[in-house]
């Protein structure tokens, strides 16, 4: 009996510190979220002060979904079944402590090859330069396979040492088997990308997993 109490009372201690970390995560973005600004060029930048987390991915992946899901606000962020409707840098603040940034999605083999251009130039320069940026979620769907350009962001991200942890989304819409192989996936790229974070967070804006568990590894980089 004395043998199982150390770990009894280890494992309430671990409880606890789960607990207050989750009570971080949902305070932090409980408080107020307010848009401040689009950007649509790399000289429109609002001034780089606090700390800023950016949300990549694939066009339709579902980072303007995620935004909402995390901050509890139905339509903070414009969500599009069509792909393309985030088409600038969008800032929002988080009650003075943190920056949240929605980017266009690249990938997206319908639009013009100008607005393209512009686009994906002001991500990549955005995610290469921007002194404040302190971690971005590279969303991938659960659904899609990695494509060549998911890869080329995150070697970028290597290149610029930007830390990137990937995100699945869209966990509801895939029987357990096929998402489990798909964070063996996930896991497999973050080993093998120096900027990558070993955490992958599962994560579905329909039904709420793994929100909590973001706005806890989020609210670790807050003021
Ligand atoms: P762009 O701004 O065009 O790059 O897209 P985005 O990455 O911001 O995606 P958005 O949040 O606009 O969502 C794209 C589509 O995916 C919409 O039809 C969403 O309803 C859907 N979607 C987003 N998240 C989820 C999810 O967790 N589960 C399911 N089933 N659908 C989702
Ligand atoms: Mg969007």
């Amino acid at each position: 009996m004395a043998d199982h109490a150390p770990h009894a009372s280890n494992a309430t201690r671990a409880g606890t510190d789960l607990s207050d970390a989750l009570d971080i995560g949902r305070l932090l973005f409980a408080a107020e979220c307010r848009f401040v600004h689009a950007a649509q060029r790399l000289d429109d930048l609002p001034s780089a002060t606090g700390p800023e987390v950016a949300f990549a991915g694939r066009s339709n992946v579902g980072k303007s979904s995620l935004l909402n899901a995390l901050t509890g606000r139905r339509s903070l962020a414009r969500v599009s079944g069509a792909p393309g409707r985030t088409r600038q840098l969008n800032f929002f603040d988080l009650s003075g402590r943190l920056t949240l940034v929605d980017m266009p999605g690249y990938g997206y083999a319908h639009a013009g090859k100008a607005v393209k251009r512009d686009w994906q130039e002001l991500m990549f320069d955005y995610l290469r330069g921007r002194p404040t940026l302190r971690r971005v979620l590279l969303l991938l769907d659960a659904r899609i396979e990695v494509k060549a350009v998911d890869t080329a962001v995150m070697e970028l991200l290597d290149r610029a040492a930007v830390t990137f942890q990937l995100v699945l989304t869209k966990a509801d819409a895939v029987k357990p088997e096929a998402l489990a192989l798909k964070l063996d996936e996930a896991a497999a790229f973050a080993r093998s990308h120096p900027a990558a974070y070993p955490d992958i967070v599962v994560t579905s804006s329909e039904t709420g997993a793994g929100i909590a568990e973001l706005r806890t590894a989020i609210a670790e980089l807050a003021e």
